[in-house]
């Protein structure tokens, strides 16, 4: 590897050929603010937060865009640079409404840092007569343009990673803002409600719409059963928004909190996708043998089934016809539950606490109703869900003590608990599949071949792998992000590959990159919270999802067997083409 010198603030220091000059300030530890930049997306030099001195001249040039020369003498902290940086702050916090004390970026946001180092408390310069309008229209995003400070993070989101391509630019100077086409809503296009968009804006600007207020009129009532049931890696994340690690999942901590906040029940929704890996791997086994509609692909991530409802609608009969996990425990609690307790299923209140932002638009299918009523009513995101309990429990989270998920939801299999993961859905049902094909035992249930690294670069989501089954070879393919799930889909539609099964991911990363996970959420964590996924599978006692005794009995009881007519009404549900506008 060729190296490079250069000296920064009088240190000289070798940084390796191609990388910028920010890079090599922050291998000294020298902190140069950066607004615009985001690991995984192209540099824009969109903000000039990181501009340095360059040279004798002493030229201003943005840091994140210089790239290392040879004996270049850079100063980070000059008179010159400290002025520049200032009006960026002041010209920036001039569009920005600084409305920190109702932030959720409050405390780690790297523009108020920057204000605060700069002593930027208000701009000299013009601000809005009055505010823009804000986009809530959409029942899972909302968009305050107000806040946007133009770095074009959530542009390189929704378009080159997710290609969606719901928002970009529009105007010039001072009106310049980022809306959908012809300034319409949110909700009169195609956006899927995936929340790139909010993990990418690094001043809030995008925010999932809450239904915290809602939820908590409800706990009120006393004439409403009120039941939430957790995804896996809320247990694992929740903790971030506390300030503590990922090494254990709180999961017996956040159900007794939300029993502190005034819910009955809390159910354990990886119990939802154990019932998914039953249906999908019979659906599987009922497709290789007659041949047709392959590659079956999975459809657990609703914003990658809004997305092909949209953009790729002749391919929907590839999609497996199960509900998601979360539809699937609303269908349970509202069906099979309600008779059981004999309530009516309009006294019951179903709320899912997720990572993800698009179930927030699942919930309000209306073929999601299998009661009658919404299967799920509300929607918390990992973030709402510790505003919730900071709210209901006093300050004391985590110290509340634990208590376990209620009967009769409360035990999952390994393989259901790794539906969040990359890949984890893949692994789940291969290990029913492989049984059910072959009527042999598994022994080693990790598929090593499926596992990969996350968090790299978002175009690294694509995984392809050969899993032999018996005397077949299953061609797979893991997908995480939108992107990369249209190039599935192309190679698909111009028969350049094929596969037997597929299984997406709408997200970048999968859940651990989810629209609704604690922010800001860096590589290295979603990584960790990948790794922690895999590590509660192995500590299951059960890990195959036909072996968890809680759905064998619900197949004995109530749905007979996967694929049953009983099972396909409670546990399908069918997918509509929507309009693609442009
Ligand atoms: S994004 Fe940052 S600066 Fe803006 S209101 Fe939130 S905390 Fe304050
Ligand atoms: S939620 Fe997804 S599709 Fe919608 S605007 Fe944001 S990034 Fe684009
Ligand atoms: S909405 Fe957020 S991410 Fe998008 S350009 Fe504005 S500040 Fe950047
Ligand atoms: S971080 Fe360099 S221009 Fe924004």
């Amino acid at each position: 590897m060729d190296f490079l010198s250069l000296v920064i603030d009088g240190r000289k220091v070798q940084v390796p050929k191609g990388v910028t000059v920010l890079e090599a300030a922050k291998s000294l530890d020298i902190n140069i603010p950066a607004l615009c930049i985001s690991p995984g997306f192209a540099i824009s030099g969109f903000c000039r937060s990181c501009v340095v001195e360059v040279g004798e001249g002493g030229d201003l040039s943005p840091a994140c865009v210089l790239p290392v020369q040879e004996n270049l003498h850079i100063k980070t902290n000059s008179p010159k640079v400290i002025a520049s940086r200032r009006l960026t702050a002041e010209l920036t916090v001039a569009r920005h409404s600084m409305e920190c004390a109702i932030c959720y970026r409050n405390g780690k946001c790297d523009l108020q840092r920057l204000a605060d180092t700069y002593g930027i408390k208000e701009s000299r310069f013009f601000t809005r007569e009055q505010p823009l309008e804000i986009d809530d229209d959409s029942p899972a995003i909302v968009h305050n343009p107000n806040r946007c400070i133009l770095c074009g993070l959530c542009v390189q989101a929704c378009c080159d990673i997710q290609t969606v391509s719901v928002i970009d630019f529009a105007y010039r100077g001072f009106e310049r803002v980022v809306e959908p086409a012809f300034g319409q809503s949110l909700n009169e296009v195609e956006c899927v409600a995936c929340g790139q968009c909010i993990q990418a804006c690094p001043v809030e600007s995008f925010y999932e719409k809450s239904d915290i207020d809602w939820v908590l009129e409800v706990l009120r009532n006393p004439g409403q059963v009120t039941v939430a049931y957790l995804s896996p890696p809320v247990a694992i994340s929740l903790g971030e928004e506390f300030g503590l690690g990922v090494e254990r999942p709180l999961t017996g901590e956040i159900v007794k909190a939300l029993k502190m906040a005034g819910f009955q029940k809390v159910f354990d929704a990886a119990l939802g996708a154990d019932l998914v890996i039953l249906e999908e791997a019979y659906e599987l086994l009922t497709r290789l043998n007659s041949g047709k509609k392959l590659p079956l692909m999975t459809s657990c991530s609703p914003e990658w089934v809004k997305f092909i409802e949209h953009f790729y609608p002749e391919l929907l009969p590839h999609l497996c016809p199960t509900k998601s996990p979360q539809q699937i425990m609303g269908t349970l609690v509202k069906t099979h539950l309600a008779k059981a307790l004999g309530i009516d299923p309009k006294e019951i209140f179903t709320v899912s606490i997720t990572p993800c932002t698009a179930e927030k638009f699942e919930r309000t299918r209306p073929e999601l109703a299998s009661s009658g009523h919404p299967d799920v009513d509300a929607c918390l995101t990992i973030k709402e869900a510790a505003r919730l309990i900071r709210m209901t429990s006093g300050g004391s989270f985590p110290h509340l003590g634990a208590e376990e998920f209620d009967e009769p939801f409360e035990t999952a299999s390994g393989a259901g608990t790794l539906f969040g993961a990359a890949g984890g859905v893949m692994e789940g049902v291969l290990r029913t599949f492989y049984e059910l094909k072959t009527g042999k035992r598994l022994k080693s249930v990790g598929f090593d071949n499926l596992r990969g690294e996350v968090g790299t670069s978002p175009a690294g989501g694509l995984r392809e792998a050969e899993v032999p089954v018996g005397n077949e070879v299953l061609k797979v393919a893991i997908v995480h992000g939108l992107g990369n799930a249209r190039r599935v889909l192309d190679s698909l539609r111009s028969g350049d590959k094929k596969y037997h099964f597929v299984e997406v991911k709408g997200c970048p990363n999968g859940c651990s990159q989810g629209g609704g996970q604690p922010l800001p959420t860096t590589p290295e964590l979603v990584r960790t919270r990948e790794r922690a996924l895999y590590a509660e599978d192995e500590k299951k006692k059960v890990r195959k999802a036909h072996e968890n005794p809680r759905v064998k009995e619900l197949y004995e009881k109530l749905l007979k067997k996967p694929g049953s007519p009983i099972a396909k009404k409670l546990l399908h549900t069918e997918f509509t083409p929507r309009k693609h506008y442009l």
